[in-house]
């Protein structure tokens, strides 16, 4: 299947990001076809009406409009959505087509606090439910990330590293199902 993955802050040693690329090889490892956005591909412009997206935004853009699924690897920034994420999903919702209505999506976080980002993902459910996006009721979540994700961003606390793979199969159901 085609997925994209999105997220991660913009420094360079995000966690999240390290996290994305553990998640990113999981997929291919099950043989999908994966494209990621991190870093410098989600420096987008603030959304405006009324102004053109950017060339990155249309990449963004035309990547979800072809997708069979979304995986959202997002720090928690004060309980929420962090500023950059949530402006492109501002720009994707304003582009036609919308890719949001009936997209699968599987969230996830990494976090160096102990709730691992999951009042963040809440913030992420009420939007992405008012896009009429399909979000997987469970999520990953990765707490003292700082500590535990290896180089790779694989997680080494056991609890969390077994449940990655059954995370990633109910997402990959939920996304064959509804193809
Ligand atoms: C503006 C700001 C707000 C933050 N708010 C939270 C928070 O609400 N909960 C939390 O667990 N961590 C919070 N953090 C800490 C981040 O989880 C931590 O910096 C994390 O490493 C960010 O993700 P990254 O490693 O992918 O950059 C905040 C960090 C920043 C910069």
């Amino acid at each position: 299947m085609r997925l994209v993955l999105m997220g991660g802050s913009l420094r360079a040693a995000s966690l999240n990001a390290r996290l994305l690329r553990h998640l990113s090889r999981e997929l291919e490892t099950r043989g999908h076809q994966v494209s990621a956005f991190t870093g410098d591909a989600l420096r987008l412009p603030l959304c405006q009406e009324g102004v053109a997206p950017s060339p990155e935004t249309l990449t963004l853009h035309a990547a979800l409009g072809e997708t069979q699924g979304l995986v959202i690897v997002s720090p928690e920034y004060n309980a929420g959505i962090p500023g950059h994420l949530k402006n492109a999903v501002d720009w994707l919702s304003t582009m036609k087509p919308s890719p949001w209505p009936g997209l699968p999506v599987l969230l996830c976080a990494a976090s160096p606090g102990a709730f691992g980002g999951a009042r963040g993902l809440m913030a992420w459910r009420a939007t992405l439910a008012n896009m009429g996006a399909l979000a997987l009721p469970e999520a990953i979540t990765v707490p003292h990330a700082d500590q535990q994700l290896d180089a790779d961003g694989a997680p080494t606390d056991a609890r969390t590293a077994g449940s990655v793979p059954k995370v990633l199969d109910g997402f990959l159901t939920l996304v064959a199902r509804l193809r």
